[in-house]
C-alpha cells in the first residue's frame, strides 16, 4: 500500500491533519484473512502519519496529530456478507481509537436494500463513528460534509450507464442545503461532480471511486467505473478554476486494479502562505 502527502490551502487559522480513506470494498468475495491484512497496512499508514507531541520531551515541538479520519465510500462493496460488514466495522473502532471518523457513503453502499443500508449505519454509529448521509459535523473548527448522490448518478436501475443524471449545483443543493461555513471539507464519492462542489461552496474535497483509472499507463488511468475512457480525474489533487477549492482523488485501496496501486493519503489542511501578512 503507497502513502501520499499533500499539502491543500483553505482559510484557516490552524494547520489541521487528516487521513483520507476510500474504496476499501470489502465484500462477499475478499478473505476475512485479506480483510484483516488490509486493515493493518491501513492503520500502519495512520501510525505512520500521526505525530502528536511528546508531552514528556520538551524538545518536541512537532504537533502533527491525524484529528480525523475520513473514509469516502464504498467501505463494503455491492456485494456484501456477515463477514465483510464485521471485517469493515473492525476496521472503523481501530481507526477511531487513534483518531474520530468521518464515513461517508458511496454508489456501492446505496446500491443495498435500504433496510440493509439503515442496519449497517445504526451498528457504525454504535462504534462512534460518525456517518454523514447528507450531513455534516465540526470537528476541531471544520466542518465535514458528506453527500450522498441519488442513484442515478452512478448507474440505473436497469444497469445502464447511459444518460446518467449530471451533478450540478442545483442537485449538490437539493442533497446539502447551503454551504454550512469555512473551513469546510466535502466528502464526495465521485469526483466527477468537482465544478459543481466548487460552486456550492467547498474548500477541500475528497474523492475516489474512479479507483486510479483501473488501469494505469504511466500517470494516466484508462478507465472509470461508468465504462468512460480516459475519465477526467483518476487519482490525485485538483485545483477549481477559480482556485478556491481543492479536490484529492484517491486510487483506493480495494477491487481489481492494474500498475494502481492502493493508497491511504494525509492531507494537511493550511492558509495559503501567499495570503497571509
Ligand atoms: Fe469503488
Amino acid at each position: 500500500m503507497e502513502r501520499r502527502h499533500e499539502l491543500f490551502f483553505v482559510p484557516i487559522e490552524r494547520r489541521f491533519r487528516l487521513l483520507h480513506v476510500s474504496d476499501v470494498h470489502f465484500s462477499v468475495v475478499t478473505s476475512h484473512e485479506h480483510n484483516a491484512r488490509v486493515t493493518e497496512e491501513i492503520l500502519e499508514q495512520l501510525a505512520f502519519y500521526h505525530m502528536p507531541a511528546d508531552p514528556a520531551d520538551p524538545e518536541d515541538d512537532l504537533d502533527d496529530p491525524v484529528r480525523v479520519v475520513c473514509v469516502t465510500g464504498d467501505l463494503i462493496s455491492r456485494g456484501y456478507d456477515d463477514k465483510s460488514m464485521e471485517d469493515a466495522l473492525t476496521l472503523l473502532r481501530r481507526l477511531q481509537e487513534t483518531a474520530p471518523v468521518v464515513y461517508s457513503l458511496g454508489n456501492h453502499e446505496t446500491d443495498w436494500p435500504e433496510d440493509v443500508l439503515h442496519g449497517f449505519l445504526a451498528r457504525v454509529r454504535e462504534t462512534g463513528v460518525i456517518v454523514l448521509d447528507n450531513e455534516s459535523a465540526e470537528i476541531g473548527g471544520v466542518t465535514f460534509t458528506g453527500l450522498t448522490l441519488p442513484r442515478s448518478v452512478f448507474r440505473h436501475e436497469n444497469g445502464s450507464y447511459r444518460r446518467l443524471t449530471p451533478i450540478n449545483e442545483d442537485l449538490v443543493r437539493e442533497c446539502l442545503g447551503h454551504c454550512p461555513g469555512h473551513p469546510n471539507v466535502l466528502l464526495a464519492h465521485t469526483p466527477l461532480g468537482f465544478d459543481a462542489y466548487a460552486a456550492w461552496g467547498a474548500d477541500a474535497v475528497l474523492s475516489g471511486h474512479i479507483h486510479g483509472g483501473i488501469v494505469r499507463v504511466g500517470n494516466v488511468g484508462l478507465l472509470s467505473p461508468e465504462r468512460r475512457f480516459l475519465p477526467k480525474y483518476t487519482k490525485g489533487r485538483f485545483l477549481s478554476e477559480d482556485r478556491c477549492c481543492t479536490m484529492n482523488v484517491s486510487a483506493g485501496i480495494g477491487k481489481f486494479r492494474i500498475n494502481d496501486p492502493p493508497e491511504v493519503i494525509c492531507i494537511d489542511l493550511m492558509a495559503d502562505p501567499a495570503e497571509e501578512g
